[in-house]
């Protein structure tokens, strides 16, 4: 089985990229991490993906003032030059334009903390915590043009507990978060082309 190759795009600590990379080492798995991005020039994930010695690129969106498209350009290029087949968006904080979620459609999707459609955007637990539900989660799904929509690939729901805060439900669901990532990354790259 030839492994697909797959970038990971954060912002931030980049747990889930972490989850991806080492779920890529497995020789049964699909896939294997081959570039991080960030947007951010200190997020912490680029410390985590290089001592796991996988290329980091550092496009910070701030370089490019308002020139969203030739920000996303630089990404693409990055992309390409590391011969990516697959994109995992994983916390990364900037919404794509049309151009770079058309270029790269049905090879990229993104982990969203809540049980889409509920709470699409930020502050998904205290959200959750706010309307009383008795079950969180979280999503990944095909990135299109809107932000956390796109077709589900897969949940997995964690229980609400009484006392919780949106930090204790956060790490809940993060847990949760690292399971379903490389399952559902290996499973669409089981479909590719
Ligand atoms: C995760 O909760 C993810 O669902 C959301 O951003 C957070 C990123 O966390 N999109 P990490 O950087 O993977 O730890």
């Amino acid at each position: 089985m030839r492994k697909r190759r797959v970038a990971v795009l954060i912002s931030g600590a980049g747990s889930n990229m972490a989850a991806l990379i080492d779920a890529g080492l497995a020789p049964d798995t699909a896939f294997e991490v081959v570039l991080a991005v960030s947007n951010i020039a200190n997020a912490g994930g680029l410390a985590v993906a290089e001592a796991k010695g996988v290329a980091v690129q550092t496009i910070p969106h701030a370089a490019f003032g308002r020139d969203r498209a030739a920000h996303e350009r630089a990404i693409d290029e990055a992309l390409k030059a590391h011969g990516v087949e697959m994109v995992a968006l994983a916390g990364y904080m900037r919404v794509l334009t049309p151009w770079l979620v058309g270029g790269w459609r049905g090879r990229m999707i993104n982990i969203h903390p809540s049980l889409l459609p509920l709470y699409p955007g930020l502050d998904t637990h205290a959200r959750a915590l706010a309307a009383g539900d008795a079950e969180a989660g979280c999503t990944v799904h095909g990135v299109t043009e809107g932000v956390d929509e796109g077709p589900i690939l897969g949940q997995v729901r964690v229980p609400v507990l009484h006392d919780d805060t949106p930090a204790s439900l956060a790490e809940r669901v993060k847990t949760a978060e690292h399971r379903l990532y490389p399952r559902v990354l290996h499973a669409v790259c089981n479909t590719l082309d």
